[in-house]
């Protein structure tokens, strides 16, 4: 991880006029260049279908950086940034095109397109002679079960070598997912609880308070299990659960998260809960029904909430259950990691009238709330032994007064400098796919849930006794 422009290279954006490179490419190339990152030479060349012009494709970055940058449009780094841009039209050109208006020995490609698409992308690449110096950038979804990401890793792997391959999984790119390391690791007093002499249980909960936004299409072949826990939650986990690397060396870091990943055991169905949002509201807005929006069908079963519980079968978490859960239309958005540490016995505090007494609690928050707090019992003053649960709290705003950069800045720029670290890997991604396949194979009924709530009630009965932290 370093803060260095990287070697000379060419950008190729496959997919260059669509959503994700408006979204989030084209403005995280933008801001590198802001920052100095992007490599001194190389061009940006945007690769799609659709017929474009140089310029009419720089004219497209220009709104979509006006639109969705982190820093607003400033004409003259504007001016020396849209230099660099050049499209290329497949209808035309074709791969030959890109092979032609590449200036540089090494390039980064990324495959901003359906995964179905990538093995005749990764054949083309290589019949123009566009495999040797190329870092290929892949976005998920990696496959839609086991087999499918057999065959498409297989696919990659005919033409490029593993350390060619950067996975993109956006989470990893987030500063409070990083941390999860440093913290964990560069502090005694924690790794020494991390385990199941000391915790109880553990929450992961991705709640979005938006909606499919649109995606009907993509999401009905995906659902959330597939969509955000057999990847983002997967990766969080990981790094939670896995054991010290014994560096920060990149490939040191992917071996211990595939060792952790080889030690959960595959799904049990019993122990899912999926469901399908009605309509409700979010706020003070009234929203539709999951059946009800466009490109999703009538008797649509895809679950856009799932809810559950696996296991880590080695020697630091074997009995630690852990709850996993997500989900779409629920009342906020809010990424949270909760370490519950065990009960204390609460004969100690017999005859005083103290009956409750919460269990302490580490919550690690990712989104929007960046910050970590510790939970604790103390004495209320008085005369009386009275306890109330106290907080100590961390929050990046108050210690840095930095806002992290966006993901896929930090991604894009890992990429361009050959840095694995924040990369899923194949052997990784596959095995997350065998964790999940049981459930794929016999779906659990799908629950309704009302927009606007916290999932259908059959979700707090798998945690309970034990409640979820965020409701
Ligand atoms: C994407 C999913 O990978 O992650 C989306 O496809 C989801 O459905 C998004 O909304 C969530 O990302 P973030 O960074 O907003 O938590």
């Amino acid at each position: 991880m370093s803060l260095r422009a990287p070697e000379d290279q060419d950008i190729v954006i496959i997919g260059g006029t669509g959503d994700l490179a408006r979204r989030k490419l084209l403005p995280a190339l933008y801001n590198l260049h802001l920052e100095g990152l992007l490599p001194a030479q190389g061009k940006i060349i945007g690769y799609a279908r659709t017929g474009r012009s140089d310029d009419e494709f720089r004219a497209d970055a220009a709104d979509a950086v006006n639109e969705f940058s982190r820093t607003g449009l400033d004409e003259k780094a504007w001016a020396n940034f849209a230099e660099r841009l050049t499209f290329i039209s497949a209808e035309q050109d074709g791969f030959g095109g890109v092979r032609r208006s590449c200036e540089q020995s090494a390039r980064l490609v990324y495959l901003a397109t359906p995964p179905s698409s990538f093995p005749a992308t990764v054949r083309a690449l290589a019949e123009q002679d566009l495999v040797e110096g190329t870092r290929l950038v892949v976005e998920k979804p990696f496959g839609e079960d086991l087999a499918s990401a057999k065959a498409l890793d297989t696919a990659l792997h005919e033409v490029f070598e593993e350390s060619q391959i950067f996975r993109i999984d956006h989470y990893l790119g987030k500063e409070t997912v990083q941390n999860i390391l440093v913290f964990r690791f560069g502090n005694s007093i924690f790794e020494r609880v991390w385990n199941r002499d000391a915790i109880d249980h553990v929450q992961i909960t991705v709640a979005e308070s938006i909606g499919i936004e649109g995606r009907g299409a993509f999401y009905e072949e995906v659902g959330a299990l597939r969509d955000i826990i057999q990847n983002h939650v997967f990766q969080v986990l990981s790094l939670l659960t896995m054991e010290p690397p014994s560096s920060f060396d990149p490939e040191a870091i992917r071996n211990d998260k595939v060792k952790l990943f080889h030690a959960i055991q595959p799904l049990d169905p019993s122990g899912v809960v999926r469901g399908q949002y009605t309509s409700g509201r979010i706020g003070d807005e009234h929203v539709p029904g999951y059946l009800e929006e466009t490109g999703v069908s009538a008797d649509s079963s895809t679950e856009t909430f799932v809810a559950l519980k696996l296991h880590i079968d080695n020697w630091r978490w074997a009995g630690v259950p852990f709850f996993l859960r997500t989900g779409k239309h629920l009342p906020r958005r809010a990424t949270e990691v909760l370490i519950s540490f065990r009960d204390i016995p609460v004969r100690f505090f017999e005859g005083t009238g103290v009956q409750q007494l919460p269990a302490n609690h580490l919550t690690i928050s990712i989104q929007p709330d960046e910050e970590i707090t510790f939970a604790f019992l103390a004495k209320v003053p008085g005369p009386e032994i009275k306890v109330k649960p106290v907080r100590m709290n961390f929050s990046y705003g108050d210690a840095f007064m930095a806002q992290p950069a966006p993901a896929y800045e930090r991604l894009l720029h890992e990429a361009m400098d050959g840095d694995h670290t924040l990369f899923a890997r194949g052997d990784g991604v596959e095995r997350a796919w065998t964790i999940v396949q049981p459930v794929l194979d016999a779906m659990p009924p799908v629950l309704p849930y009302p927009a606007g709530s916290w999932g259908p009630p059959e979700a707090d009965e798998l945690i309970a006794p034990r409640t979820w932290h965020l409701r």
